[in-house]
């Protein structure tokens, strides 16, 4: 089964970028960690990041097509667009939220998710290995 695993703006310098909040693994370490899961899962990735917001949509219309599930970690658009919760539901099946931050921790503007809304599962402040257990999840539910 193939699975979109979406990341957007800025998760291509985790590692680097506030390290406190999202840890020192890159994004490419999450990649691995992802697909070596999804092998022993039986779940075939694709695993992506992209800074804009179109291209998360274009994505996610793409999955319409060619995922039986998404997991997406939408970043910043999470508290933003409307956009992006529309193209979510647009998609059949299953989607999980991954944040590595606890976002409900956070400053009040990131309390609020729009992908919520659409979202089957939400994983929140388990670090990159929220992506571990939302692909799990998904393994699951396809069960
Ligand atoms: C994030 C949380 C968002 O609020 C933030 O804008 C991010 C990353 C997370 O993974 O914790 O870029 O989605």
């Amino acid at each position: 089964r193939n699975v979109f695993v979406l990341n957007g703006p800025n998760l291509n310098l985790l590692g680097q970028r506030e390290p406190h909040i999202y840890g020192s693994e890159t994004l490419a370490d999450v990649k691995a960690a992802c697909l070596a899961l999804g092998d022993a899962l039986g779940l075939d990735l694709d695993f992506r990041q992209t800074n804009r917001e179109y291209e998360l949509i274009d994505w996610v219309q793409e999955a319409r097509d060619k995922a039986a599930a998404i997991v997406i970690n939408p970043a910043a658009y999470t508290h933003t667009s409307v956009a992006l919760l529309d193209a979510l539901s647009s998609f059949d099946g299953p989607v999980i939220e991954v944040h590595i931050s606890n976002i409900h921790k956070r400053e009040e503007f990131r309390h609020h998710s729009y992908v919520s809304r659409r979202a089957d599962g939400v994983i929140a402040g388990c670090g990159t290995e929220g992506y571990q257990l939302a692909l799990r999840r998904i393994a699951t539910l396809l069960s």
